[in-house]
């Protein structure tokens, strides 16, 4: 049977960019992916789908986007826009990327719960919740703020206390107001729905799915049958209902009333997996229903009572058929430098800035893998650590053996490997490619399979141990000189490069690039993991023994310190004595200055290099047009030329105070490096600059930047 693999990351939320811990996740997956793309099942190559999607829906998204006065829908295509930076620049290789604010979601989401209705799993309850009056619409508990009841800190969430930690219902803050309005919330009923999760058949169905063999990790069994209780009197109810505004999926038959983001969130995964069939012709039905299928979900510790509780309960009673299929894999959280991610305290790192920085993404690929195993286990991304382990392992070790050896083969052998090897060199390839007599790719594809990432790198490098031993003891560089040693250089550095090449064709799931470039090198086809036996593609070891290779360019760089030194995020200064925050505004979340600023003046950005204000890319520009936007009270649009030969859309903030007229002509700083923007009344294609008081509301005015006579569009500022 050639097994059909369904592999998805858990879907981001659509309201930002990727963090360092979204990007371990997708490297963990995209590893396995990789992995099982080289493999073939009775001839045939595995079939492997890999999606995921942005997690569109929810209040925080619905919020985003009218501040900045586009829609919902914008948004989240805004952000989609900008994914594939990451996933590139990382190798991640989804087959699909799409969002959960789709057709093919409201499809399956609405299906799914009219089946779970017809179970008698759906009941309504009617509960007081709190209510913003200015904004019309309810509050969640994170949209609540007020003072801790505990220890008085003000501005805490309605949930848990961030200075003392304290959890309490929102019921209970002192003096709360909305996040949203700062109005005080009041208390309304509404009629939610629920997922009768404490129904006797939710209990009997989950204890035994969780104790399947093989569905998941022991440490999840055994928290997760924590939850559910003895005989299930620990399962509550699950609202899975959200009152509008809201921006989710209808509730069929249920006007006004929502989808809670998590209720469509993971319907999504098979969202995205139908899309992507569309695309490319596959039998979506046919898939879910072949046994040969497998359903796999990667996902972190903090999202697991959804995915091993709601999920599996959703599925099993809407009688779909992946109930059976679904494996759950559970990864811990990243810390960094032995400590919870954190931009304040300077330990953030930034997936984009390791690629401005010019880092090889592969060397993050290596050293993540390295550090993975199959448990749900924090992982600590040290700096020093990741220059020794990358420095170390692939720079000496692994990109050391051809650098020692394919420069000869160049030189002294017209780019032609040896034909034959003695029984000395094919005894040094068994020695590296075999332990205890058993083939070592065997084992390293067990690790593999089984996410031993970390076991499966050691072993890697017990080769390329052996392969420099071998380097070591014969000395190319001696042999070289001596024109009788000819024969043995050419053997010593073919039987090396043959055994570079298996490393490389093991290592390939997780430095694919690298992959690809040696099998250039070898005139091979991609690697397949068949190419460390005989048969394949490509053949077995000894394959390219008599072939011309072609020209050796260096691999890899090793990783420099003051690279890494860049990659951690500043740390912001120092708290002042009394600090200062705009009304409104808390001081909490607003980085401190290191001296208390006068009333009424924002508090200071963290502090900044010179090399990050120099990315951005600031010109004078002339406004040669500028008119009222329809349908907007606030935006202008200004057409500018900032010396590019071509002319700038860019809407802005600014009518309150200006009329347009009097802008036309005039000169002013605009931002040129901006990703453009798509807003609802067309793309603004950077950005103009303007003061503003640090409380708009006491102090209202949009003053924009003007140069002194001088200067002209196109000039650089800085
Ligand atoms: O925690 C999160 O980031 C969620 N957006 C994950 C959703 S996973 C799946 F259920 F969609
Ligand atoms: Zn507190």
């Amino acid at each position: 049977m050639t097994r059909k693999l369904f592999v998805t990351t858990a879907l981001p939320y659509a309201n930002a960019g990727f963090h360092i811990g979204h990007m371990m996740e997708y490297i963990q997956a995209d590893i396995w992916v990789r992995f099982q793309r080289m493999q073939q099942d009775n001839g045939q190559p595995r079939q492997v789908h890999f999606v995921c999607a942005d997690d569109a829906h929810g209040t925080p998204i619905m919020i985003a986007a009218e501040k900045e006065g586009i829609t919902p829908q914008q948004f989240v295509a805004n952000i989609a826009a900008g994914r594939p930076q990451y996933l590139d620049g990382f190798q991640i290789k989804f087959d699909n990327w799409y969002s959960t604010d789709s057709p093919e979601n409201v499809e399956l989401s609405q299906s799914i719960y009219v089946k779970l209705r017809e179970a008698g799993l759906i009941v309504t309850k009617t509960v007081d919740r709190f209510f913003d009056p200015v904004k019309g619409m309810f509050l969640a508990d994170r949209n609540i703020k007020g003072e801790c009841p505990k220890c008085g800190a003000k501005d805490q969430y309605g949930d848990n206390c961030e200075v003392c930690g304290a959890a309490y219902q929102p019921t209970e803050l002192k003096n709360p107001y909305s996040a949203f309005s700062g109005s005080a919330p009041i208390m309304k009923p509404s009629e939610q729905y629920f997922f009768k999760l404490s129904d006797p058949r939710c209990f009997e169905f989950l204890k035994d799915w969780l104790n399947t063999p093989g569905r998941l990790q022991p440490e999840m069994v055994n928290k997760v049958s924590e939850w559910l209780g003895e005989a299930g009197e620990k399962l509550a109810d699950w609202d899975i209902s959200r009152d509008a505004p809201y921006f989710g999926i209808p509730i069929p038959d249920a006007p006004g009333k929502f989808f809670y983001v998590w209720l469509d969130a993971p319907v999504g995964y098979l969202a995205s997996l139908k899309n992507y069939c569309s695309k490319t012709g596959i039998d979506f039905e046919a898939l879910l229903r072949d046994p040969a299928t497998e359903q796999i979900h990667f996902i972190g510790k903090d999202i697991v009572s959804f995915h091993l509780l709601f999920w599996p309960a959703m599925l099993k009673f809407s009688q779909h058929p992946v109930i059976d299929k679904l494996k759950v894999n559970v990864h811990g959280h990243l810390t960094v430098n032995g400590e919870k991610m954190s931009k304040s305290r300077g330990t953030g790192i930034s997936p984009l800035r390791y690629l401005q920085l010019g880092m090889n993404p592969e060397w993050l690929r290596y050293y993540i893998a390295f550090k993975l195993n199959a448990r749900v286990e924090d992982l600590d991304f040290n700096g020093d650590d990741f220059i020794a382990r990358v420095n170390s392992d692939l720079i000496g070790k692994y990109v050391n053996i051809a650098s020692r050896c394919a420069g000869f083969i160049a030189k002294k052998f017209d780019g032609r490997l040896a034909a034959t090897l003695s029984p000395k060199a094919q005894e040094w390839l068994a020695r590296a490619l075999t332990k205890d007599g058993a083939p070592r790719a065997a084992q390293i594809a067990e690790h593999f399979e089984n996410r031993e990432y970390g076991k499966a790198l050691r072993e890697i490098m017990e080769i390329t141990d052996v392969t420099n031993q071998y380097v070591d003891e014969n000395k190319p560089w001696v042999l070289a000189k001596d024109a009788e040693q000819t024969a043995l250089l050419h053997e010593v550095c073919t039987t090396a490069l043959l055994l570079f090449r298996q490393i490389t064709v093991m290592l390939a799931p997780v430095l694919p690039n690298i992959g690809a470039r040696v099998a250039e090198f070898f005139n091979d086809a991609p690697y397949a993991w068949q190419d460390t036996q005989d048969g394949g593609v490509n053949g077995g070891v000894t394959a390219p023994l008599g072939r011309t290779v072609q020209a050796y360019n260096h691999l890899m760089g090793r990783i420099d310190a003051k690279m890494v030194a860049d990659l951690f995020d500043a740390p912001a200064a120092a708290p002042a004595a009394a600090p200062v925050a705009a009304p409104g505004k808390a001081a909490a979340t607003a980085p401190a200055p290191a001296v208390a600023l006068p009333a009424g003046i924002a508090p200071l950005e963290a502090e900044i290099k010179i090399d990050d204000f120099f990315k951005v890319d600031l010109r004078i520009a002339q406004i040669v047009n500028c008119e009222l936007v329809d349908g907007s009270d606030k935006l202008l649009r200004l057409t500018l030329d900032a010396g590019e030969g071509r002319l700038r859309n860019v809407f802005s903030g600014i009518k309150a105070n200006y009329d347009p007229a009097e802008l036309v002509g005039k000169l002013t700083v605009l931002v040129a490096n901006l990703a453009p923007r798509k807003m609802k009344f067309g793309v603004s294609e950077g950005m103009v600059l303007a003061a503003t008081a640090a409380d708009e509301k006491a102090e209202p005015g949009v003053y924009i930047l003007h140069p002194w006579p001088g200067a002209k569009p196109g000039m650089r500022i800085g």
